[in-house]
């Protein structure tokens, strides 16, 4: 049974399988309607269930499509509407459930522990939907997008301004993966996971981290951010917010990046504060192209865990 919990789990070349097929899969669509099912309906009679623990639009609707366009079907539910999530069963239990009505199951959690718990107990696969540590689905339809743009990432040069957070920490274990070079600016209190940074250290991965935005952009081919506050980000959030007053992705930072680089956001964004309303709503910014990607990715990675 394969999970999908984390980039550092995958190998290399399956994991280059999946954007593949997304690539795929997307070309051959076409025209056709939003929920057609793809010609060779691999997972008719299949049913993904979705649990969310913290709000999504990307993640509902295009796991949501992405199950149905595959020929299967798709439940959806919020935590709080769990028994889990009020506290009145336990995870042993409620995955004992899950295990019995579905086929494999997407969470979105705040504690990455909970998905662990789950890949342990379930009979079926998992899918990491998002935690606090990680998001690696969004970094595979982030390769994907950059290549269809740019060609191959491999060799090429991204650079992430903003907080070390689950979404870097996925594309720090991109970098080893897909070879890439990165560089991270964050204000030091805000570093990416120790524990990420050594595997990548480990793997080799070409990553170089920084407290100064303008020496990580310099001639990136790519400039990533997201949102300084995450979901569920606890603590002194305005002593946040200050000390990354000079992290903003704005006109002045994306000059120092070749000058046909691009800006990549995995949203939801706070314009005016990681970045620039003329910079995410400008000609370099690709945000629309990642967000539909989601759905082809998705498609590549239920295919992974569903077939053998
Ligand atoms: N990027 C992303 O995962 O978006 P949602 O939170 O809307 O799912
Ligand atoms: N870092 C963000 C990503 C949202 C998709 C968060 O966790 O809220």
């Amino acid at each position: 049974m394969k999970h999908f919990l984390d980039l550092s789990l995958i190998k290399k070349n399956e994991l280059r399988q999946i954007v593949e097929s997304a690539k795929s899969r997307k070309q051959s669509r076409n025209a056709k309607g939003k929920v057609s099912v793809d010609i060779d309906k691999p997972f008719e009679g299949k049913l993904l269930l979705m649990v969310f623990e913290k709000p999504s639009t990307r993640t509902r609707l295009s796991f949501d499509l992405a199950m149905r366009q595959l020929g299967g079907q798709t439940i959806v539910i919020n935590s709080e509407n769990l028994h889990l999530g009020m506290g009145g069963e336990s995870t042993e239990d409620t995955a004992r459930v899950f295990s019995s009505f579905s086929d494999i199951v997407m969470l979105r959690t705040f504690d990455h522990k909970t998905l662990i718990k789950f890949s342990e107990l379930l009979s079926i696969p998992i899918i990491n939907g998002l935690t606090n540590d990680s998001h690696p689905c969004q970094i595979l339809s982030d390769v994907m997008t950059f290549e269809e743009i740019k060609g191959p990432i491999e060799g090429k040069t991204i650079a992430w301004i903003g907080d070390g957070n689950n979404v870097t920490n996925s594309l720090i274990e991109a970098s080893a993966l897909f070879d890439f070079k990165l560089n991270v600016a964050c204000p030091k209190s805000y570093f990416p996971s120790k524990k990420v940074l050594s595997w990548a250290k480990k793997n080799k991965a070409d990553v170089n981290i920084t407290n100064i935005p303008e020496d990580a952009a310099k001639d990136a081919d790519c400039i990533m951010t997201d949102k300084w506050i995450s979901m569920g980000d606890k603590g002194n959030l305005s002593k946040k917010r200050k000390a990354f007053k000079n992290f903003q992705v704005n006109k002045k930072l994306m000059k120092l990046a070749k000058k046909d680089a691009i800006f990549m956001h995995d949203l939801p964004a706070q314009r005016g504060e990681e970045v620039s309303e003329d910079i995410i709503d400008g000609k370099q910014s690709v945000v629309w192209q990642q967000a539909e990607n989601r759905l082809h990715c998705q498609k590549g990675i239920i295919e992974w865990c569903l077939k053998d």
